[in-house]
């Protein structure tokens, strides 16, 4: 495992301080709140119910005995909200249904727009927000020959057509937040993760890791003719502290993806690591031209010091906590898996 990216920290003075993290239980979340305890920051974690066996994990990291407290908030209630910010001078707003339900597109947008503003009132000097990289990647007018990078927003009405309310909703996210901190006077960065993959530090399954679960049980039997960008949850963790620490991070998008890999690529290291589960090796699309993996820049957050983890090793290790956690069964190699 890669170390911790030193930070060049200075745009919000000492590390000791109390910052809030919304969500703290999820997936991304939980790697946020252990980077940090190991950063030496006081943290208090939101979750709408803190004291659910789910979020139990999170007072096992270490630090969590001193400087880790729960509280319970929902992002549609701002009073809650507001007593979860009080005192903190950041907050990092990671909590967000992960979804296509229609009905829970509000809790992203409102709930987000609810933050900022509680944010402000408590008097928090930065926000840092989680986007997803479908606000970013979905535009079919894009030439495939251009770098996707910050400046890449997805088409709007291209996500709603083709049924991808999540995006519509993040990218509606991302546009409030944005607003809000802008007519609060809040700093605002926004780390715009990629499909997650990685160890998970909390029991359940979350919607990215059960993608890579339903692959090695064999409930897809065919991959999708798609490209996918993919990030290990540890470098997005990272990349959160670091644009929460750094100067120059305020008003700005921070893309957090590792690599580009059509499905036909990310199943096939799948098999190659993993060859004794039934992993498909057939296209949705057979026959069809495939989906061209494009170019993308991380350049930003490398500029801040993050070393991004391979695929392979991500995925190694991702496939070692489901089996940890009883996700998949364990099936024993004839030769061992190598990175
Ligand atoms: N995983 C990915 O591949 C990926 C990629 C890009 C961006 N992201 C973004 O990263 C963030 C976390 O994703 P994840 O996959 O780690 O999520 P996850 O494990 O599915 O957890 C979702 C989190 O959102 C919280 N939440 C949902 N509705 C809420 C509400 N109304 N009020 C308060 N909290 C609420 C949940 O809290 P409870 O525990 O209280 O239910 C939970 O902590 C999200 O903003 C997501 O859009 C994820």
């Amino acid at each position: 495992m890669q170390s911790s990216s030193s930070s060049k920290a200075g745009g919000n003075g000492d590390e000791g301080h109390l910052v809030c993290v919304t969500g703290a239980g999820s997936f991304i979340g939980s790697w946020v709140v252990k980077e940090l305890l190991l950063r030496g920051y006081r943290v208090r974690g939101t979750a709408r119910d803190p004291a659910n066996r789910k979020n139990a994990h999170l007072l096992e990291l270490d630090g969590a005995g001193e400087r880790l407290t729960l509280c319970c908030a929902d992002v549609m209630d701002a009073d809650g909200l507001r007593a979860a910010f009080r005192g903190c001078r950041g907050v990092f707003h990671v909590a967000s249904p992960v979804s296509n339900d229609p009905e829970l597109v509000p809790e992203a947008v409102e709930g987000t727009r609810n933050v900022i503003n509680a944010a402000a009132d408590a008097g928090v000097r930065r926000v840092v927000f989680t986007s997803s990289y479908g606000a970013v990647h979905m535009d079919p007018s894009r030439s495939p020959d251009a770098v996707v990078d910050e400046a890449c927003w997805s088409d709007y009405d291209y996500c709603k057509r083709t049924g991808n309310l999540y995006c519509c909703a993040k990218m509606m996210a991302e546009v409030a937040a944005t607003e809000e901190a802008g007519r609060r006077g809040l700093e605002l960065a926004v780390v715009v993760p990629a499909t997650t993959i990685g160890p998970a530090l909390q029991q359940t399954l979350n919607f990215s890791t059960d993608h890579v679960a339903r692959y090695l049980t064999g409930a897809k039997p065919a991959y999708q003719n798609a490209v996918t960008a993919y990030v290990d949850v540890r470098d997005v963790a990272r990349a959160h502290a670091l644009v929460y620490q750094h100067p120059d991070a305020r008003g700005r998008r921070y893309l957090c993806v590792a690599a580009v890999l059509h499905r036909a690529n990310f199943v096939g290291l799948l098999r190659d690591l993993y060859p004794q589960y039934p992993v498909t090796a057939r296209c949705e699309d057979d026959g069809k031209p495939m989906a061209r993996e494009y170019r993308f820049s991380n350049q930003r957050l490398r500029d801040l010091g993050l070393e991004f983890t391979d695929m392979r090793t991500s995925l190694y290790e991702t496939v070692i906590c489901l089996q940890q956690r009883g996700h998949v069964p364990v099936i024993v190699p004839r030769h061992r898996a190598c990175l």
